[in-house]
């Protein structure tokens, strides 16, 4: 752990979405490239021949021949499902009700949910994740112990108590007055300081009351600056069963609507069954769909089709997530990978420039961050990640024959996981390293 105060290597990140390998004005890329970091920022980025005076001369780590880019960033993510993951289900309301509300009872421990918060950022780290939007469990101590732990390494993080009180576990509900108060504590305790941040979490309108929806609904509207987060449009079950607690409702979106928790600062997990009408609301409003591939095939839930959503509307909004732990994996170039595949089994092509531009800044747009995080400019949180595309002795013997970035981009994101993350840097500090 040093704080090391210039990095060489390739550098790669974006300025917008590219729309295909000959959209070079998207985004920068250096084939010998420096970073200088200080006070956890990027001092200066360009090329190592032109470094300025006054770094020279400094410690250098040497990542070349590796590829630096931004860190990923998460932007769906369960803090109390890292034993989740890989548990046996057929769909979304098994998984739920055998093993994940199970597992979410152990975080009413606060030592329970300290040992694993820690655990969790090492991973989200190991993976090159340097940036995540958590749902906590229903305890307030969840998220305490996540925005702590995240606070103390200087990671930049979003977590929301889940507000849920009907159809789970006892131990497992809240009341739409505890939720209101126990979020609105986390929100004066946690929002804001340092680089953590509070997220308002009704965890689905199938868990929560009409009384829970307005008390989300108020909480957000009282505090404009928190993002909020929840899910919608999943599984079919939980579709018609939603439709049957909101009878007067249009629709799923409808729903969150009439609270007032669409808008540019919500986002909404998976969005894979939503009707033309859903889709031009959650677009007019600022919405965001949150794509969670790994998830949505594990649990057998659906498609994602960003074809059908930007053929309603061009500029409807969206990002990329684990979905940990209905999701299967922890690496955000897994996540990648099957996002590929979902879309290509619909015949979408998602070229891999378009990948790495959403895992860094256009999941920053997403969540309001762009000005802070996803690039490698100067001025930009020293949050950045090394990446070695020749990993495994199957992607040594694949890169053998790639000549290009974009081959090199899909090569790691099809066959990359946490070995390809050679170190992982948190406001200018290496807090993971392979070497
Ligand atoms: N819907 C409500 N809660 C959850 C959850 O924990 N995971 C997923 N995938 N969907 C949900
Ligand atoms: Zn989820």
């Amino acid at each position: 752990m040093s704080a090391a105060q210039l990095h060489r290597g390739r550098l790669l990140w974006f300025e917008r979405e590219p729309e295909g390998a000959d959209d070079t004005e998207a985004f920068h890329y250096i084939e010998d490239g420096a970073i200088a970091v200080a006070g956890g920022r990027i001092a200066w980025s360009g090329d190592w021949s032109d470094l300025p005076a006054a770094y020279r001369g400094r410690d250098v780590v040497d990542h070349r021949p590796h590829l630096i880019v931004p860190g990923f960033i998460d932007c769906h993510i369960h803090f109390p499902q890292g034993q989740v993951v890989a548990s046996y289900a057929g769909s979304l309301l098994e998984w739920l009700n055998t093993y994940t509300f199970v597992e979410e009872q152990k975080y009413g421990d606060p030592e329970h949910s300290e040992r694993m918060a820690g655990r969790f950022l090492d991973m989200l780290l190991a993976h090159g994740t340097t940036t995540a939007v958590a749902y906590g469990s229903v305890h307030k101590g969840s998220v305490d112990a996540l925005l702590g732990a995240a606070l103390k390494r200087d990671m930049r993080m979003v977590a929301g108590k889940v507000m849920m009180d009907r159809n789970a576990p006892e131990p497992l509900t809240d009341t739409p007055q505890s939720g209101y108060d126990d979020a609105k504590a986390l929100i004066g305790q946690w929002h804001g300081k340092g680089r953590v941040e509070v997220a308002v979490t009704p965890r689905f309108a199938l868990t929560s009351t009409e009384a829970q929806m307005e008390m989300a609904g108020a909480l957000a509207q009282e505090h404009p600056d928190c993002l909020m987060q929840t899910h919608l449009s999943e599984n079919h079950r939980e579709i018609e069963t939603v439709a049957q607690l909101f009878p007067w409702s249009k629709d799923y979106t409808d729903i969150y609507d009439h609270y007032g928790l669409l808008g540019p600062k919500s986002l909404f997990g998976h969005c894979i069954h939503q009707n033309e009408r859903e889709i031009a609301r959650m677009s007019e409003s600022g919405s965001v769909a949150v794509f969670c591939p790994t998830s949505n095939l594990f649990l057998g839930s659906g498609l994602f089709s960003l074809d059908k959503m930007r053929s309603v509307t061009p500029n409807v909004r969206h990002a990329i997530a684990t979905d940990i732990g209905g999701g299967t994996s922890w690496s955000m170039l897994r996540t990648l990978d099957e996002g590929y595949k979902v879309l290509n089994l619909q015949g979408q092509r998602y070229h891999p420039l378009r990948s790495f531009f959403q895992a860094t800044l256009g999941n920053a747009g997403a969540i309001g961050m762009s000005d802070r995080i996803g690039k490698l400019a100067t001025g930009y949180e020293a949050d950045f990640i090394v990446l070695d595309s020749k990993a495994s002795p199957a992607m040594a013997l694949r890169a053998e024959t790639v000549s290009t970035l974009s081959e090199e981009l899909f090569l790691m994101q099809t066959m990359g996981d946490d070995r390809t993350v050679a170190a992982s840097i948190v406001s200018g500090v290496t807090v993971h390293s392979l070497s």
